[in-house]
């Protein structure tokens, strides 16, 4: 199969990317580095051309919930009207566990996001799952403040990145599902207590201050809103695991 990876660049596209070819399917990479650009759109419907499946895995770095809503908004809707002309027959997205009900700051792109493809009439099919254990790593940049880590009050149950792209895969080599059961990883852990570790691991001595957020986007992340429902099917690999693996 031909599948195109939309943010193959990105914490999870790479392993999106890994995940196609270790399956025995060609990969197209899409991102800006690769001379494509999904808010524009130019040139997407010639690379999307033979493509049996699209799976967007890009993303916005930005908390403004105008710019996120921009993003995931132009980015859907440029991708399906391509996928249309293309005659690409289903498109995969992932989304996050909660986010809609949120549905502030990031969170709202990701709500607005989830509402276009209810209404996209093509095949599709989406999964929602927790924060990537690499989600630390997007933390330390945001919340680097002089000495101090600054760290949202959040509880999170983490998942493998690596585990969400083998998932987003086998969801793209089969038929539209739309709305598929979600995927968590396998312990509930404090994002402070997380920060914490990983600096540890990485050899940085810097205090970490957990910080609650304001308003709707800071008590989504620390009243468990983001945390799967029980029985939420699980992703193996720990956050220690995956630290462990990282160091070595
Ligand atoms: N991170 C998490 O913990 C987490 C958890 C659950 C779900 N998710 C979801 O998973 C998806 C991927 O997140 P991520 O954290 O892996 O993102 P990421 O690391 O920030 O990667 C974003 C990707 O999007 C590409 N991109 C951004 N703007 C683009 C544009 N205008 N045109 C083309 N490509 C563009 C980037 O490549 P270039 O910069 O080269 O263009 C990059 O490849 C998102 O939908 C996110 O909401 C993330």
């Amino acid at each position: 199969m031909k599948i195109v990876v939309a943010g193959a660049t990105g914490t999870l596209g790479k392993h999106v990317a890994d995940a196609v070819r270790t399956a025995g399917h060609e990969a197209v990479a899409i991102s800006r580095a690769s001379g494509s650009d999904l808010v524009t759109g130019s040139g997407l419907t010639e690379t999307l051309r033979g493509a049996d499946a699209v799976i967007d895995a890009s993303a916005t770095s930005s908390t403004s919930a105008r710019k996120s809503v921009a993003f995931f908004t132009t980015v859907t809707r440029n991708l399906l009207a391509a996928e249309r002309e293309a005659g690409v027959p289903h498109h995969v997205a992932i989304s996050i566990i909660g986010a809609a009900r949120i549905n502030a700051n990031y969170y709202a792109g990701k709500a607005a996001q989830e509402e276009i493809l209810r209404s996209y009439s093509g095949g599709w099919s989406m999964l929602r799952t927790s924060q990537f254990h690499e989600f630390v790593r997007q933390i330390l940049t945001a919340g680097k403040v002089g000495p101090v880590q600054v760290v949202p009050k959040m509880l999170s149950q983490p998942v493998a990145a690596r585990e969400v792209a083998g998932e987003l895969v086998t969801l793209a080599t089969g038929r539209p599902q739309g709305l598929v059961p979600d995927f968590a990883g396998p312990r509930r852990e404090l994002m402070a207590d997380l920060v914490r570790r990983y600096l540890a691991t990485t050899g940085v001595s810097r205090p970490v201050l957990q910080v609650p957020l304001p308003g709707a986007f800071g008590r989504g992340m620390r009243d468990g809103t983001l945390l799967p429902e029980p029985g939420t099917r699980a992703g193996r690999q720990t956050f220690g695991a995956w630290l462990a693996d990282q160091a070595g």
